[in-house]
């Protein structure tokens, strides 16, 4: 049987900081990727001795009520108060209850989706996801359209939407949140205290608008259920990013994964600049210590997965 390595070598870890993408050459070539099922299943199997994304993908209502006091998973020391309009948008079954997808998209944020040309093909899976709301009209023939569901970090509404200072950034959130269109909307609320105004912002504009989304809010233990699965597995990551979450929680309800735009380098395969998000002029930022990101580390563990067929990295053309 197939050994599972996902760090890729018997040491631990070391953060890579080096700008030297080529190193990370994806292979074996996209023609030749062959996915193994025995090793996906395995991993599923592992991943749920650590967390279930059934259950993990979401509080319930059943579990909390208005008024409850809720610790910030990073910020111990504040509380937050469980609201009426949080309590109303908590879903009652589970939004991922008894799902199985054949293929699944993970659509990351990186500029090396640009010129991809990769639309057509995200929205041929079964079951796409995409993170902090990131803009797909625009970018339709790179990015694709088909939205199952979308991960919103508070901060994107400070980052993208200007805090909604006045009544035309509002709108603009409100038009985003209606072209969901019935997709999940998911919200780590309980993650960090400076995401508290920004997360009931949207609540209530949800509410207000009658918007047709199927929010979620991810439970208090996933974030260290994730990092303990990858720990364990000798990946040494500080905090697991929005993409690594995804496909953590994938690994449960897909059969076969597929990543696009996961490239945190700033030059591609052929040494060609890459934006670090492929809708802004957001810089780098996870090299410096202060980030709680280790992307490239991360990248590393994806890319090992990869080279053992249990899930796919695009991070070229699509043709
Ligand atoms: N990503 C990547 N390379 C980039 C940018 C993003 O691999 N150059 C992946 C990461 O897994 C990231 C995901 O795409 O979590 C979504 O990108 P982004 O919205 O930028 O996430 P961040 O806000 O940077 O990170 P997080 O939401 O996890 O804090």
């Amino acid at each position: 049987r197939a050994e599972v390595v996902i760090n890729g070598s018997s040491s631990p870890a070391v953060v890579d900081r080096s700008n030297e993408s080529i190193k990370h050459n994806i292979q074996p070539a996209s023609s030749k990727w062959r996915h193994n099922q025995t090793l996906s299943l395995r991993i599923r199997k592992q991943i749920l001795k650590f967390l279930d994304a059934e259950k993990d993908i979401s509080v319930l209502k059943g579990t909390l009520k208005p008024g409850d006091i809720i610790h910030y998973i990073f910020d111990r020391d504040s509380t937050m108060n469980v609201s009426q309009n949080l309590y109303e948008l908590l879903p009652r079954t589970s939004p991922l209850k008894n799902k199985h997808f054949r293929t699944c998209a993970i659509v990351g944020n990186s500029g090396v989706l640009l010129n991809s040309g990769c639309g057509q093909e995200i929205d041929t899976h079964s079951f796409v996801i995409r993170c902090n709301l990131a803009p797909v009209q625009e970018y339709a023939r790179d990015v694709g359209l088909k939205t199952d569901l979308v991960t919103m970090n508070p901060s994107v509404i400070q980052r993208a939407f200007e805090d909604l200072v006045n009544a035309t950034w509002r709108e603009k959130l409100l038009q985003r949140l209606h072209s969901l269109n019935g997709s999940i909307l998911w919200i780590p609320a309980f993650m960090a205290r400076g995401g508290k105004e920004r997360v009931e912002w949207v609540n209530e504009l949800i509410l207000k608008h009658h918007v047709n989304v199927r929010t979620a809010y991810p439970s208090l233990r996933l974030l260290h259920a994730v990092r303990g699965y990858w720990l364990t597995n000798k990946v040494h990551i500080k905090r697991p990013t929005t993409g690594l979450l995804m496909y953590t929680l994938a690994t449960r309800f897909c059969n076969q994964i597929y990543l696009y735009g996961f490239w945190p380098f700033p030059l591609d395969q052929n040494q060609n600049p890459v934006k670090y998000h492929y809708y802004d002029s957001l810089k780098y930022g996870y090299t410096s210590q202060a980030s709680p990101h280790t992307m490239p580390l991360e990248f590393k563990a994806l890319k090992n997965l990869h080279e053992q067929g249990a899930l796919k990295l695009t991070v070229g053309r699509c043709d």
